[in-house]
């Protein structure tokens, strides 16, 4: 909290006898900035003094004094509201930022505390299409976020690796595999394979009924079939390898769904015996009629498990192995049902840490012609689209910048950034469209904005050419626009804790936005390696703040930086 936060809390807690703790949660930033820099809702307080709420503000108006970091008091309305001293504003964000670098707005709030976090988890033999790209590139967001406040991370990639799609997988390699083309380009041979195993299901029935023997076999452990199954595992990771390195993201556990069949028995066993199971159809169920929702199937007729029966016991094995404060499922929005199930039924299995389960849920990327669906085989493969928007940046530099140094790494660091930032920037559960243009755009508020700052940022540092003024004079910076970003930076360790309380890093996305949209403005209008060396040493700090957090903020969003572009 910042000392003017604090004076604001501790005058109002003692004149009014409310507990710090609740003013501290109440307090608002006005909506403009000419109201002033904090407001409290005099509302509060008027069931207790048995006043109106405009009545109390200016009561309390006049017989506050402004003290330490409190410049002006005033009403406004029902609000009261405080004006910082900009001076002590200044030096106190300004140098704590300088000081603390870019552990600025850490916190130690997880300490001790572990966060499951399964994202990405692709479907093996497919392609990694757009599709998987939110919960790829959010689950890392929220990774990078969770882990500056103090929370141990694990990051788990629940590879969907398992279940009846690859008894078909099996018999059409089986049938019409192409040894040569699986060598040359595996996930295009399987994803082949899949499609015509689809199309030619539709009139010949008998397929459908091959795959489920196969995959009966594979569940079986039989050899042949095994090492098939393992062959297309290997090949798709090395594939999907490829595209995590080149968004920097890494998993500490690959433990997909094939993992968890030595563990199915057993969680199959502790449902019987809890009573919950019952046979209907020929099927294996937990009845969930009583809770609005239709049943959970455990096994088919055949004995094959189900995707459901695996995540109730990855659950429960997550939970003995890291005994997490949180377990989060970044997935999207389709999967609701099936996750309000898999709860549901840990829940009534006794375990008290089903309530720390939460399905992070996703809107959808929107093709043009609907959503799009891998059977049907129109799929936009996201190695496509980061390779073209690098491909992209690569042509605007040799245009705009030839003489760049480190030419591919920045198309890289700004190609893929362009692609993460567009990801990320709409709210999680809003379904975004997809366009070529839009992915792949430079201009307005997108990514390569951000990082066009910052590098603008390093540059003025550079030219600067000293170390960093060991003694500024911070009060200096008190003109309007220098207090804008002030108040902003100030506000970066909140916006973070409002990403991770909402699961949302669409609100670092916005702050980021602001921060270098208002200093922009500032830079616009003012110099800041200025005449007056005073002044000069002050707004360079001032720029080394700004670069600082803009810096640590793209980070959290699974982006660099680059010094120049
Ligand atoms: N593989 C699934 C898909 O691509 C997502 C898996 C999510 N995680 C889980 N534990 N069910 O749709």
């Amino acid at each position: 909290m910042s000392s003017f936060k604090k004076d604001v809390v501790s005058l109002l807690s003692e004149t009014t006898e409310v507990p710090p703790e609740e003013i501290a949660s109440r307090l608002e930033y006005p909506p403009d900035e000419s109201l002033g820099d904090l407001a409290f809702p005099c509302h509060l307080l008027s069931k207790r003094l048995k006043k109106s709420p405009q009545a109390i503000a200016s009561g309390l108006a006049e017989i506050l004094l402004p003290k330490a970091s409190i410049d002006r008091i005033a009403a406004n309305g029902p609000y009261l509201n405080f004006f910082a001293d900009p001076a002590i504003l200044a030096t106190e964000v300004v140098s704590s930022i300088i000081s603390q670098a870019e552990d600025f707005g850490s916190s130690d709030e997880g300490r001790g505390k572990t966060i499951v976090i399964d994202f990405s988890s692709p479907n093996i033999a497919k392609p990694f299409g757009v599709g998987h790209l939110r919960t790829t590139v959010l689950g890392n967001a929220l990774y990078h976020i969770f882990s500056k406040l103090g929370y141990k991370l694990v990051r788990v990639n629940h590879l969907g690796d398992w279940g009846t799609q690859f008894g078909k997988l099996i018999t059409a390699f089986k049938l019409w595999g192409d040894e040569a083309h699986l060598e040359k380009d595996p996930i295009g041979e399987l994803f082949d394979l899949y499609v015509e195993f689809h199309r030619r299901a539709e009139t010949d029935p008998d397929l459908e009924e091959k795959a489920r023997e196969e995959f009966k076999k594979l569940e079986g452990g039989e050899q042949e079939t095994s090492e098939l199954w393992r062959r297309f595992r290997d090949l798709s990771l090395q594939d999907f390898d490829r595209i995590y390195r080149l968004l920097g993201i890494e998993f500490d556990s690959y433990a997909g769904e094939s993992f968890y069949n030595p563990y199915i028995d057993k969680t199959i066993e502790a449902l019987k015996s809890a009573g919950l199971t019952r046979v209907s159809e020929d099927a294996l169920i937990v009845d969930l009629e009583k809770y609005g929702m239709p049943p959970c199937l455990l096994k088919k007729r055949d004995e094959a498990t189900l995707y459901a029966t695996r995540d109730i016991a990855a659950a429960i094995y997550r939970y003995e192995t890291y005994e997490f404060h949180k377990n989060l499922y970044v997935v999207g929005s389709a999967q609701r049902l099936h996750f309000q199930q898999v709860f549901k039924v840990l829940e009534l299995m006794g375990y008290p840490w089903s309530k720390d389960c939460h399905h992070i849920e996703l809107g959808w990327i929107k093709f043009e012609k609907g959503a799009m669906s891998t059977r049907k085989g129109n799929i936009v493969f996201l190695e496509d689209v980061l390779s073209k928007s690098v491909e992209l940046v690569t042509s605007i530099i040799e245009e705009k910048n030839p003489t760049l140094e480190n030419r591919d790494r920045v198309a890289r660091q700004v190609g893929v950034g362009a692609v993460v930032f567009w990801d990320l920037s709409a709210r999680r559960n809003k379904d975004i469209n997809f366009s070529w243009e839009e992915a792949l755009s430079f201009e307005g508020q997108t990514g390569p904005y951000l990082q066009y700052t910052h590098a603008r940022l390093a540059s003025v540092m550079r030219r600067y050419g000293e170390p960093l003024p060991a003694h500024p004079d911070l009060s200096l910076l008190s003109g309007a626009q220098e207090q804008k970003v002030i108040k902003l930076l100030s506000r970066f360790p909140e916006h973070l804790q409002r990403a991770a309380f909402d699961y949302e890093p669409y609100h670092l996305v916005s702050y980021l936005l602001e921060l270098a949209s208002v200093f922009n403005s500032f830079y616009q209008s003012q110099r800041i390696l200025c005449e007056d060396s005073n002044l000069r040493s002050a707004r360079v700090s001032l720029a080394e703040a700004t670069r600082t957090v803009l810096k640590e903020g793209l980070r959290l969003l699974g982006m660099e930086s680059p010094e120049s572009m």
